[in-house]
């Protein structure tokens, strides 16, 4: 993460006006950033593409009170180093947040950290999010053919953004999806607060956790979107804050998605803030140690999985779907730690057919315990 305090201090922004960063906010920037890096440079890469934009709905001041960047600057300088290398395409940056403060403070931080290339445009506004999705939806400049688009929605609760507007984006377009879902606030505000949470929800109620989940999944899985992953965040005390749900079109957007998640969370089960002692505390196991042990389960759970489908046959790509959307593993770990094991068991049948031996991502396998 980038961290521009000195630079603060010389600038004279107001440093009480910034917000104080939640241990949670670090991994959650951090989680963000990191695929939004390696989706820009994959995107890059591809001749079909002309534009990439990522939209932070709710990007708050660029800083945070410790000097950190916000996730929209440093998407900034992800973009900055791309467009470098890639002066035939245009990187957009649109940085929204309705409370102008903050976004006052945003315009002063951009020229702290020196972009300056004409292949990146950066649109800022101040429009409550609500009409800021509304504005977005028909926008030809924003969505399109060759456009690469990553929506990114960060409210601090449940209450604010009305799903049936992201909804209408995701049915409209081709764009990705990163929400922040509150759901510590849902669940602390459904039976007291319930019309406003029902308003968010287009006037739909539900009346559980699970419900809501699924409600979600349902509005967020719609047009070109195919595929989604939530990760969960929880404090210190194991209370789920919040999941970050992420949709996309793109098979390949998925497998970069998990690849970041292990960058990034070593392939725990959730996020888990830690109380001030275990932080300074070393741990007994290497990080190495730590993630090999977490891979073997998350393995087992991924074999458990697909033994579901016990009497099918099953393609590599229908296998890795499943397996990425359903479990933890990632694509690089399937092979080697859920398929070439189960084939050796005796439970999977690689058939072989019309592929050599070797090659796993061309075939199809018979899924069911053999004799
Ligand atoms: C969790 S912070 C965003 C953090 C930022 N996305 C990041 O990753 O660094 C939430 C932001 O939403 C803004 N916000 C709250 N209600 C809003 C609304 N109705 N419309 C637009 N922005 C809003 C707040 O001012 C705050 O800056």
């Amino acid at each position: 993460m980038t961290n521009i305090a000195a630079k603060l201090v010389e600038s004279g922004i107001n440093i009480n006006v910034l917000t104080d960063k939640k241990q949670q906010t670090d991994y959650k920037i951090k989680y963000v950033s990191e695929y939004v890096k390696q989706w820009a440079i994959i995107s890059s890469e591809r001749t079909d593409i002309t534009n990439i934009t990522f939209i932070d709905c709710m990007c708050n001041a660029g800083v945070y009170k410790d000097g950190d960047l916000c996730t929209g600057l440093e998407v900034l300088l992800i973009f900055n180093e791309l467009a470098g290398r890639h002066p035939d395409k245009t990187y957009n940056l649109y940085l929204n947040d309705y409370d102008s403060k903050k976004i006052d403070t945003l315009k002063k931080v951009i020229p702290l950290l020196h972009v300056k290339r004409s292949n990146i445009r950066i649109i800022i506004s101040t429009k409550d999010v609500n009409d800021y999705l509304v504005s977005l939806k028909d926008n030809k400049n924003v969505f399109g053919y060759s456009k690469i688009v990553i929506l990114y929605i960060d409210p601090y609760d449940f209450g604010t953004v009305h799903i049936p507007k992201v909804h209408d984006i995701l049915k409209h377009n081709y764009c990705e999806l990163i929400f922040n879902f509150f759901i510590s606030d849902y669940v602390r505000n459904w039976k007291n607060n319930s019309e406003r949470i029902s308003k968010c929800l287009g006037g739909t109620t539900v009346s559980s956790k699970e419900e809501l989940v699924k409600y979600m999944e349902k509005e967020f899985k719609t047009g070109n979107i195919k595929y989604g992953f939530s990760y969960q965040f929880k404090t210190e005390t194991n209370i789920e804050l919040y999941q970050i749900m992420f949709f996309t079109p793109n098979k390949r957007g998925l497998e970069v998605l998990k690849d970041a998640l292990w960058k990034v969370f070593g392939g725990k089960f959730y996020h888990k803030n830690q109380k001030e002692l275990e932080r300074m505390q070393t741990s007994l196991f290497t990080e190495e140690d730590e993630q090999g042990w977490l891979l073997k389960l998350h393995a087992e759970e991924a074999k458990k999985l697909l033994l579901f489908n016990s009497g099918k046959t099953l393609t590599y790509s229908e296998i890795e779907m499943l397996l990425i959307e359903k479990s933890m593993v990632k694509e690089g770990q399937i092979i080697s730690h859920v398929l070439k094991p189960l084939i050796e068991e005796g439970k999977v049948i690689k058939r072989n057919f019309n592929v050599s031996k070797r090659n796993y991502k061309s075939d199809s396998y018979e899924i069911g315990e053999s004799k």
